[in-house]
């Protein structure tokens, strides 16, 4: 039996494994099989077999696109042919082995349905030749529907991560390659491939993402032969990666989603199968307050317990102190890489901070940028070596006037360690433990190298191993992935964080794009968002609190400006917004994540509905002005037809603005029944909002409440 399946939620992988192994099919779950294969036509001028998209792309088989493999030993063992696996199979995956003696490698491919029917494949190489052999490329391909005529990813920068790009899925390879040493601000979280048009409920599309931090590829590549196929792979420098005999490398998973029904879909199966991970966050989700944009680098102990105080009357349990507690780190030119608390700044050490902020009833969590030094540091100074240099003495250009530290240098590596250890250690033992690290890292690497060497591969995991180590040191202790913002959002860093920055930007119309991106691969309660000033520190635009806290409550919601600002009718609306995260955060963090598609861009509506239906809660914003006289008639995506909701209107602090009408809709003060399947199909007429203004809707089941 050469023919493997693997199905669930929907999906269906069916391999044909014997000979060249070869992707019968990706995509919905056709449910029983025929007797024979359908094998296609041998073409003319052509090779004297049927085509195929095969799981190993490989020249030596005919393949013309990208291959599985490149390398090699100095010019030779470049041709390699992977065939006849040995096929071993487990309730939900797939590991296939295939040996080439003659070029002196084996490789082992493992495939694994996931919770939630998501998929995911990765590679490892060995090496069982007489001398190195240098892995160039080790990508994971599979084809998607020739009805994929469309390509979505998205590209960005700082402060404004994940816009979204679409275009038309030609003949080529469409390859979005990561050079930047980091997942990078303009990564493409998702790479989809869909029926014209597709939307967040609609069309047929398949997409991939890449589970690592360092340089990459992920691409989308038609041919003529013909195939539509996404991949993606790790990106190794010249010389980066060399196998001695017996040494492997496992490139990273890559994660493919099928959807029938639009990007919903895909998120759910992105969602699920996070959620289904042992080292999932579990606990409610602490609201944060973290304290950049509140102070800066103006760190001074009695500021810092009155921002407390105001913290912990608003409902916060987590307190951050970011940037500026350790060495001669003042601003961003001095001291980063002294993991030492600041004498100058925190004469008493941090422990008065915690102990106050405990006795406040919050968790106490702390900034670090363990990979990066200003020149201007002790690390620096004493340890010139152990900073990246591509070449002799070169070190990259400065870039926040900082330079990367090569982890991979074994005393750099354990002197880091050691002093973010004692750092922890030392609170602990003094009654004020620190839960939580916020995890910078501020600049691209490129031209990353170690000894002269590439070494963005090296670097990545050994970071994810000082995170590890850290973890294990500190039971219970959570990290951020930050990366000047959201340059390091990814599952392989989600393997060792607990949660993402998505952006330095904290104004709510940015974000309300970068978190709708990024949630389509991350689960909400990942993703770190926060009510920022009433005028953004990035943008200079003024937003009214409502909006801004409607725009962090989806999400793990915080807070990250000088909240003694707020007073009178504010603080209302603060302490409403936090009693609101925290009544409903349950749902939001583990029902299904889903959004309306509307004709005009203007309007956004989304929310989460609880698995089991009993419940919903929508945000409807308004996000320009819109051409039309007023939202009209608008159906609530995901609920239940047979259940009956009552669906009642919140409108944080009442805020004088928010809607323009001479009466509002008849349903607005005491709520709105009807089915599920009436709320689905023909929908509510919504309030007229204002631009750059929202409100949220509950929907009840009936018998729920
Ligand atoms: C960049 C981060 O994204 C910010 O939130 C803040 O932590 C600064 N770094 C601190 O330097």
């Amino acid at each position: 039996m050469s023919l493997h399946r693997l199905s669930g939620d929907g999906v269906a992988l069916l391999l044909q494994t014997a000979g060249d192994p070869a992707v019968v099919h990706f995509g919905a779950d056709p449910g029983a099989l025929p007797g024979r294969e359908s094998t296609g036509p041998v073409l003319h001028s052509n090779y004297d077999h049927p085509l195929s998209m095969p799981l190993w792309p490989q020249a030596s088989a005919g393949w013309a696109g990208t291959p599985l493999l490149e390398g090699g030993r100095g010019g030779r063992d470049t041709s390699v042919r992977f065939t006849d696996p040995e096929v071993r199979r487990g309730d939900s995956q797939l590991v296939l082995t295939a040996t080439d003696a003659e070029a002196g490698l084996e490789l082992e491919t493992t495939v694994e349905l996931l919770p939630g029917g998501l998929l995911r494949l990765r590679h490892a190489l060995t090496n069982t030749g007489d001398a190195g052999y240098e892995v160039r490329a080790l990508n994971t391909m599979l084809p998607v529907g020739q009805q994929a005529t469309e390509l979505l990813d998205t590209a960005g920068r700082w402060s404004r991560e994940r816009s979204e790009q679409r275009l038309p899925f030609v003949t080529g390879t469409h390859a979005r390659t990561g050079r930047r040493g980091r997942t990078g601000h303009d990564a493409p979280l998702l790479l989809a491939a869909g029926t014209p048009g597709f939307a967040h409920r609609r069309g047929e599309l398949w997409a991939a993402h890449l589970g690592w931090s360092g340089n990459s590829t992920v691409f989308a590549e038609r041919t003529a032969d013909p195939s539509r196929a996404l991949g993606a792979g790790e990106l190794p420098g010249t010389g980066e990666i060399v196998l001695e005999t017996g040494q492997s490398h496992t490139g990273p998973w890559v994660y493919f989603a099928y959807s029938p029904a639009g990007l919903d879909g895909v998120a759910s199966r992105f969602h699920t199968y996070l959620r289904s991970r042992p080292g999932h966050p579990r606990r409610a989700r602490p609201v944060v307050l973290n304290t950049w944009e509140a102070v800066y680098f103006r760190h001074d102990l009695d500021e810092l317990v009155s921002l407390a105080h105001a913290a912990a009357e608003a409902g916060v349990e987590r307190f951050v102190l970011d940037d500026g507690w350790f060495g001669s780190r003042r601003d961003d030119t001095s001291g980063l890489g002294d993991w030492q608390v600041s004498g100058q700044v925190w004469p008493e050490g941090l422990v008065p901070l915690i102990s106050r902020v405990n006795e406040l009833g919050m968790e106490f969590g702390l900034w670090v940028e363990p990979e990066m030094a200003n020149p201007d540091s002790a690390l620096a100074t004493d340890h010139p070596d152990w900073l990246c240099r591509a070449r002799g003495d070169r070190l990259a250009p400065t870039w926040r006037n900082q330079h990367v530290v090569d982890l991979t240098v074994p005393e750099a590596y354990t002197h880091l360690f050691t002093a973010l250890d004692a750092v922890l250690t030392d609170a602990a033992q003094a009654g004020a433990p620190i839960s939580f690290l916020k995890w910078d890292q501020n600049r691209d690497l490129t031209d990353l190298a170690s000894a002269g060497r590439p070494s963005q591969h090296g670097q990545t995991l050994a970071a994810y191993a000082l995170m590890d180590q850290l973890k294990a040191a500190h039971p219970g202790l959570e990290i951020e992935s930050c990366s000047s913002g959201g340059a390091r959002v990814d599952l392989g860093v989600l393997e060792h964080a607990d949660r993402v920055w998505a952006s330095d930007s904290n104004d709510a119309l940015e974000r309300q794009h970068i978190q709708e991106l990024t949630q389509r691969v991350l689960a909400p309660e990942l993703v770190g968002q926060h009510i920022g000033p009433a005028t953004s520190h990035t943008s200079g635009r003024t937003h009214a609190l409502a909006f801004r806290g409607i725009t962090a409550l989806f999400g793990h919601f915080g807070l990250e400006w000088d909240i003694r600002e707020a007073r009178g009718a504010d603080r209302a609306t603060l302490h409403q917004l936090v009693g609101l995260y925290k009544k409903h955060r349950g749902l939001l963090h583990s029902g299904i994540q889903v959004r309306a598609d509307l004709g005009d861009a203007a309007f956004s509506l989304y929310g989460t509905v609880a698995a089991d239906g009993g419940e919903a809660l929508y945000a409807f914003a308004l996000l320009r002005s819109s051409e039309g006289a007023g939202p009209g008639v608008i159906a609530l995506p995901g609920l239940q037809e047979e259940k009956t909701y009552r669906v009642r209107a919140i409108v944080p602090g009442r805020e004088p603005g928010t809607f323009i009408h001479r009466e509002p809709p008849a349903w607005l003060e005491d709520g709105f029944t009807a089915t599920g399947s009436y709320l689905s199909t023909v929908g509510l007429a919504l309030p007229a909002l204002n631009p750059e203004r929202a409100i949220l809707l509950h929907a009840e089941a009936l018998e729920a409440l």
